[in-house]
Parts: C-alpha cells; sequence; structure tokens
C-alpha cells in the first residue's frame, strides 16, 4: 500500500483529502499544528503528528513515504497583510523544512498546494498557466516565493514535483464564503458581502479537487509540472447568494486591492491529468448543506463590526 504524507491534514481540504486517498487504497499520515483550532482529527490518533512543520525533520520513524502533500499554510488574505513574520515562518521557512525532509526520507515527490492568488490581477482575464505572476498581497506573495522554492530544491535534490494552483475551493469543513454564507443563513443573520457582489469567482468542490490530486499521484506525467485547478466558470458573488436562497444581505467595503474576475484555464489539467469537475455548483452548494449541516449551524460567525474592522484595517 502507497504511504502519503499530508502536511495541514487536519484543515479543510486535508481532511478531506486524507478520506478521499483512504478510500483510494492509501495509507495516510497527517501532520497539522492544529493553529486553526480544529479539534476533529479525521484519522487515527495513531497516524497524526501533531507538529508543526518547521518541526518536521524530528519525525524520525515515518519511511517509504511516496509522497508529501504540503497543504499547511496560513491561508487568510486579509490577515496576512499585518502577519508577515507568522507567514513567513508557517509559508516559507516551514516549507523549507519540508522539502529537507523530503530529501533526507528519499520521499519520491511533492505536491505542493499554490493559489490563484499567485497572479494577482488577472485583468478579468481566464488564465493559463503561463500568464505573468504577480501576487497583490503578502499570501499571494509567500505562495510564488514557495513555487519557487519548490522547483529549485526539486531539481537540485532529484525530487518530483507537482505545482497546484488552487482557485476558491469549497466545500464541508471549509471556513471560506459559500461555507460563511450558508452558516450566516443557517443562523438566520444577515449574508455579508465585501462590496457590491459584482466580483466573479471559480468555485471548485473538494471532492473534484482531491479527484486531481489523485490523479497528480498516480499518473506520471504531472511531475514537474504546474496545473490551474478550478471548475473553469465563474460566478458572481451576488448570484452565489441567489443560489443560497436567502434574502438578508448587507453589502460592506470593498476590499482595496479585490480583483473583479478571477477565473481558470483548466486545460491543461483536463487534456494531461485526464481530469475534469464533475460537481456543478448548485449541486455543490446542497452537498456541503447537507454533510456539513450541524458544524454550520453552531460555527462562531464574526460580528458585522468586525468584519469591517478586519476589512479597515486591510484597507489602510
Ligand atoms: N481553500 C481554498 O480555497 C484554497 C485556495 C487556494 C489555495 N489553498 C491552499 O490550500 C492549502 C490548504 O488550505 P485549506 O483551505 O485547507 O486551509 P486550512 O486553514 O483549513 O488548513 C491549513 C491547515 O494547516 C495547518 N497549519 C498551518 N500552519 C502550520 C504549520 N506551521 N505546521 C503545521 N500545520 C500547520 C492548520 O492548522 C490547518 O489545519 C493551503 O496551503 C492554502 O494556501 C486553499
Amino acid at each position: 500500500m502507497k504511504k502519503v504524507l499530508i502536511t495541514g491534514g487536519c484543515g479543510f481540504i486535508g481532511s478531506n483529502l486524507s478520506d478521499y486517498l483512504r478510500r483510494k487504497g492509501f495509507k495516510v499520515y497527517l501532520i497539522d499544528n492544529f493553529s486553526n483550532n480544529k479539534t476533529d482529527i479525521p484519522i487515527k490518533k495513531s497516524l497524526l503528528y501533531k507538529k508543526d512543520i518547521n518541526k518536521i525533520n524530528q519525525i524520525k520513524n515515518l519511511k517509504n513515504i511516496s509522497a508529501i502533500i504540503h497543504l499547511a499554510a496560513s491561508a487568510d488574505i486579509l490577515i496576512s497583510k499585518k502577519n508577515e513574520n507568522k507567514y513567513y515562518k508557517d509559508n516559507i521557512s516551514g516549507l523549507q523544512e519540508v522539502l529537507r525532509f523530503c530529501s533526507e526520507k528519499n520521499v519520491k515527490k511533492v505536491v505542493f498546494a499554490s493559489s490563484a492568488s499567485v497572479y494577482g490581477d488577472t485583468k478579468n482575464k481566464k488564465v493559463n498557466e503561463n500568464f505573468s505572476l504577480k501576487p497583490n498581497h503578502y499570501y499571494g506573495y509567500t505562495k510564488l516565493i514557495g513555487e519557487k522554492m519548490v522547483e529549485t530544491y526539486s531539481k537540485i535534490n532529484n525530487i518530483n514535483y507537482t505545482i497546484l494552483r488552487f482557485f476558491n475551493i469549497y466545500g464541508p469543513k471549509s471556513n471560506a464564503v459559500v461555507s460563511t454564507f450558508l452558516a450566516q443563513k443557517l443562523q438566520n443573520k444577515i449574508i455579508t458581502i465585501f462590496g457590491n457582489g459584482e466580483q466573479r469567482r471559480d468555485f471548485l468542490h473538494v471532492d473534484d479537487l482531491c479527484g486531481a490530486i489523485w490523479k497528480v499521484l498516480v499518473n506520471k506525467k504531472s511531475n514537474k509540472k504546474t496545473y490551474n485547478l478550478g471548475s473553469g466558470k465563474s460566478i458572481s458573488i451576488n448570484e452565489l447568494v441567489k443560489k443560497i436562497s436567502y434574502s438578508k444581505t448587507k453589502n460592506l467595503m470593498k476590499r482595496n486591492d479585490d480583483i473583479e474576475i478571477s477565473i481558470a484555464q483548466i486545460s491543461k489539467a483536463k487534456k494531461e491529468l485526464n481530469w475534469k469537475p464533475k460537481i456543478e455548483i448548485e449541486k455543490g452548494i446542497k452537498k456541503t448543506l447537507t454533510l456539513d449541516f450541524k458544524r454550520l449551524k453552531k460555527v462562531k460567525l464574526i460580528s458585522l463590526k468586525e468584519q469591517t474592522n478586519l476589512i479597515k484595517k486591510f484597507n489602510t
């Protein structure tokens, strides 16, 4: 049985991916420092290392790992601006330790979770992987540096790698926009929209994302490649609210650097990985609501005042 290690394995994507890969027959190990206050462990405790990735090289008993899927990161754009040191530690120095672990433990492949944010302002274009990389906030900057570290370190140390640029991933256990809107509806609160809501985003269901990561693990064509992973379609935030069918909404101030349209060109992943997204947004929203109902009903939502303060702080 192939062994894989998922960093950030107790987070939103990591916990979904851990279930998915176990169903596909992998033996899955996780490392996570629980910085997101996660309490649900998606795996037997013996397969979890509760540790910061900066200390991953203290793990001595883990051998014959065929791949590391590196998801651990600080990933909130708004918070990244005033927390450069934390983002540096998690996203850059932590990655360096993960790469060193790959080399010392003879791990054959590293899959790096990058982000659409490496593109920055895409001038409303559907972007392919060759689009210029000009991130416009600190989080995107750490992902861009991360990509370069993965490419260079892997070349020097003869490790295979794949870089995946995730667009907006949604599904059970997420705390991002789709889940926030669902929770606001279930808790009879106001749905809060940044700006006028006409900004368009490319939403990919986490099951489709896991399907792509699985293809990357089993398909050698993906070695030393970079892929966009999105749905290839965009919807506006106002359209998303309509699909959630809830009328209590409030528009808050716009984030200064928020781009109008973010949409992935996914033909490269479709062709080379023989993958395509299967879950339409309507079905994905229903699925998320059904599977995550209990958590969404009681998840702690930040107040209107706190949201406004966060944006104000970001915009200054
Ligand atoms: N969710 C999205 O839409 C999206 C989009 C683009 C890129 N990504 C990337 O995908 C990855 C996973 O995202 P997610 O949405 O699951 O985020 P998440 O915050 O839910 O999960 C990240 C996990 O990493 C852990 N972690 C953070 N720093 C760590 C450290 N130093 N050591 C050990 N564990 C640490 C956290 O405790 C958390 O469990 C991230 O790298 C993120 O940048 C996500």
